[in-house]
């Protein structure tokens, strides 16, 4: 068993010769190359490309030992698939956005008509000993689907965003039938506790399924599934080391003789509404409005690399964005100083490293995210000696573990523009108490030991 190889699934695969290119690389993405380097093994997803006609040709690559097996959409699917039922239903739902969700049944459609898909391709590259591990709201039913082809191999899930309240979840035309498809795995990991609960309580009320709280056994019709927490790490090996490359050290000259004794506040984010961006900008200006004498003090770099651009609600954030960084340049601008920089592009981890260690403050503040990486990262890239300050929204799943970061509603201009003024201000025997105390949860809760804990629960799970 503890060699049974390991099937990844996800709608996107980063492709080894992609690593490392600059993109708006997502928390998912890097997280699975660790684990699949452990186990031999097979990833399967989408290869990003919209054809006009589907072929049913899947690609594989071998590199390192882990193959990648990849096909493609038509431009229908991706319509419905990925911009449609995946990206205007699920993703604002499960943030909390009912006000941006959409709900068309032709797009819910096209996400069963994939995911059905899916499993048609990966049916024959599964053996039996394998343990087939699939990610993500994208590919939710893919599990049944899998069952209802015979598969009776270990089967997991890992929700890498919230999951919602259920007053919020039941506004999801057909939601019961989506939630069963669930209970077809073997394992249904969440980032945090609170999206845990709300899960199980969606179970116990809705489907009056039988929920045990304390072993997260939930069982409906005599099948039994378990759901746990698992909050996932940064590649903390992977990423530390970066602050001895060329690049990393290049990177951080780079913003630092730019900004010289002005403080550099840095967020890097994907240009999504969940991100809270145009609510930090609000909260930057009130900072500036509150202290205007501090307008000399401080640079903002907002890292924003433009994401699923096809969808309506991204157009309009990304506007309301490039409006709000060119009102507060516009109103606090000198010839020599620019308080906002605002830049709509990707870079390396290297670089991002580089960054992170010259910016003395972090700003991650999510209206709503299950996990988020950045937070983890802008730690782990600090100089112990001197680290900056982590300003981290509470409505963020790592604020559950990374409590002792400055955290904030980001809802709140006032607060916000008051975590900025405390990071400014905090003396150095204080950012060196709250670094010490988070970045052992950095360190240790990574990538590895979260890949460990949900494959050990995974192979215990009796095979059908
Ligand atoms: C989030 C999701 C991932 C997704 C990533 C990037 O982290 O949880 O599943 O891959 O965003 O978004 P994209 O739509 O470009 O894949």
């Amino acid at each position: 068993r503890e060699t049974s190889r390991l099937v990844v699934v996800s709608n996107r695969v980063a492709v080894p010769k992609a690593r490392g290119a600059a993109g708006a690389q997502g928390g998912l993405a890097g997280a699975l190359n660790a684990a699949l380097k452990k186990r031999s093994g097979v990833w399967f997803g989408w290869s990003g490309q919209e054809v006009e006609q589907q072929t049913g040709e899947i690609s594989t690559q071998t590199t390192d030992g882990v193959t990648t097996a990849t096909i493609d959409l038509s431009k229908r699917d991706v319509d419905e698939y990925y911009n449609g039922y995946a990206n205007s239903t699920l993703w604002p739902l499960f943030h909390y956005r009912l006000d941006l969700a959409e709900y068309e049944r032709e797009t819910g459609k096209g996400y069963e008509r994939v995911n059905e898909r899916f499993a048609q391709m990966l049916e024959p590259l599964v053996e039996p000993e394998d343990v087939v591990w699939i990610h993500d709201y994208h590919l939710i039913p893919l599990g049944e689907r899998l069952r209802a082809r015979g598969l009776k191999n270990r089967i997991g899930f890992f929700l890498h965003i919230p999951w919602p309240p259920t007053r919020l979840f039941v506004s999801l035309p057909f939601h019961e039938r989506l939630v069963r498809t669930m209970l077809h795995y073997d394992l249904l990991g969440f980032q945090t506790k609170e999206w845990l609960e709300s899960f199980l309580h969606y179970c116990r009320t809705e489907l009056g399924a039988e929920v045990d709280d304390d072993s997260g056994a939930v069982t409906l019709e005599g099948r039994t599934t378990v759901a746990r927490a698992y909050p996932i790490g940064i590649d903390w090996d992977h990423f530390s080391a970066l602050g001895e490359t060329g690049e990393a050290r290049q990177a951080q000259q780079r913003l630092m003789s730019s900004t010289r004794h002005r403080t550099a506040m840095i967020g890097v984010d994907r240009l999504d509404y969940s991100k809270g961006l145009p609510e930090r900008l609000d909260g930057i200006s009130r900072f500036f409005d509150r202290h205007p004498d501090r307008v000399r003090d401080l640079v903002f770099v907002q890292v924003a690399p433009p994401s699923r651009e096809d969808v309506e609600s991204y157009k309009e954030i990304r506007a309301l964005l490039e409006r709000k960084a060119g009102q507060i340049n516009g109103a606090r601008s000198e010839v020599d100083l620019v308080p906002v920089r605002y830049v709509n592009r990707g870079y390396s981890h290297a670089q991002l490293f580089g960054f992170f260690r010259a910016s003395k403050i972090g700003l991650v503040t999510p209206l709503r995210d299950g996990m988020n990486l950045v937070a983890k990262e802008y730690l782990a890239a600090q100089d112990p000696k001197d680290p900056g300050v982590l300003i981290l929204s509470r409505f963020a799943g790592a604020a559950a573990q990374l409590g002792d970061a400055v955290l904030v509603n980001p809802h709140s201009p006032d607060d916000l523009s008051h975590a900025i003024r405390i990071a400014l201000d905090m003396p150095l025997a204080e950012r060196r108490e709250r670094y010490e105390k988070l970045i052992g949860t950095v360190r240790d809760d990574n990538v590895q030991s979260w890949t460990e804990d949900f494959l050990r629960d995974l192979d215990a799970a009796g095979a059908r």
